[in-house]
């Protein structure tokens, strides 16, 4: 059995990591060994009704060096500055990360197997040894379109995103949480009180959201009752890069040189932890939607199909519909009155499942195998 040692393993990525590996019983196929950059020498996880005794130090490059395969969920900085060590010393083992420092790197491999399971092989024939997650959006919307893609009908993709607080991270789930709760608290006496008018009452909420005690520790600006239509650095030319990851991880997801532009814009809502995608898709041919909702159902199994009426999409293609599972809706299929061969398409997908954790876990399972 393969040694693998985890790091990150008890933050949000982690966790759930975590959890899913205890559902689908993957812990009995590997020998665990969990790291800590902070609590080396505490008590670890338990696994399998074992708790594991002595966390590992993560920083030790000697221990990391036994392990055949290390998991990291802790974050690109440790990546900085573990990764090269590691392979300076020889390290010959698999490196899977969540983190997006190594993911352009020539010698990684993004992986999201129901999308590209062909090249994660072929990678692993000629001697690849670096697995990434991809951006969380990318997967996504890999996952729902993926029947397009291989079907080769994409010209090209428009993307507005809605971006859950998970994907900034734990602390900003928190955050958007005590904004919510500042709002309400503000306002909670007025709400049952049938006389006191409304807009005293979005008087007072929209005052308590410019107050200089509004939780915002980590957010910028505040998110709740608003939004936030920037994620990540600028790229230097107005693009943010949340937004060039969309075309950039997918091309070389896919094994394309630039082949399919996808460019939009991302934005920060106060969904907890699923990421939802608007598309104006503009396909290379005509093709009847009932073709296009066939390829895009036939796909994979995590995919479902949302016909677009008005019942159907608001009670199945929400957050509060998706959050904590693996589907993948994809619904408002529809031709848009632009021409033939634009069509709109609207997904929903749990940014810590399919986003981050599940495609790792995967990868984790492919190598196990080996
Ligand atoms: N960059 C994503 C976000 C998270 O900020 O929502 C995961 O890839």
């Amino acid at each position: 059995m393969k040694s693998v040692g985890f790091i990150g393993w008890r933050g949000m990525v982690g966790s759930v990591l975590l959890d899913r590996m205890h559902k689908e019983n993957d812990f009995v196929k590997i020998i665990p060994h969990f790291f800590s950059t902070s609590q080396s020498g505490k008590h670890g996880p338990i696994i399998n009704n074992v708790p594991f005794k002595k966390l590992k130090d993560a920083y030790n490059i000697n221990l990391l060096k036994e392990m055949d395969i290390i998991l990291t969920c802790q974050g690109g900085s440790y990546t900085n500055t573990i990764y090269s060590k590691l392979r300076e010393n020889h390290w010959k083992g698999y490196w899977i990360d969540a983190a997006s420092t190594l993911r352009m790197k020539d010698d990684s491999i993004i992986v999201l197997d129901p999308i590209n399971l062909k090249n994660i092989e072929k990678s692993l024939n000629d001697g690849i040894k670096t697995f990434v997650g991809s951006n969380c959006t990318v997967s996504l919307m890999l996952m729902a379109l993926g029947g397009l893609f291989s079907s080769n009908l994409i010209d090209w993709i428009s993307v507005s995103t809605y971006q859950a607080a998970s994907g900034a991270g734990a602390q900003y789930v928190i955050e958007l949480l005590k904004q919510m709760g500042a709002l309400y608290n503000i306002v909670s006496e007025d709400l049952s009180n049938q006389s006191c008018s409304i807009l005293n009452i979005t008087k007072k909420v929209t005052k308590k959201i410019q107050d200089d005690d509004f939780p915002l520790k980590y957010f910028p600006v505040p998110l709740a009752g608003s939004l936030i239509p920037w994620i990540d650095i600028n790229m230097g030319n107005g693009q943010s890069r949340e937004e060039w990851k969309g075309q950039f991880e997918t091309n070389k997801i896919l094994g394309y040189k630039n082949k399919v532009v996808i460019d939009g814009t991302c934005v920060r809502i106060s969904s907890i932890r699923c990421h939802s995608q608007s598309f104006l898709i503009k396909l290379n041919k005509n093709i009847s939607l009932k073709n296009i909702e066939e390829i895009i159902t036939n796909h994979n199994k995590w995919v479902n199909f949302i016909p677009n009426t008005i019942d159907e999409t608001i009670s199945k293609l929400t957050p509060s519909a998706v959050t904590g599972t693996l589907k993948i809706p994809v619904g408002r299929l529809r031709q848009l009155s632009i021409g033939n061969r634009y069509v709109s398409a609207f997904t929903v997908g749990d940014q810590l499942l399919w986003g981050a954790a599940e495609p790792l876990r995967r990868m984790l399972n492919l190598l196990i195998n080996i």
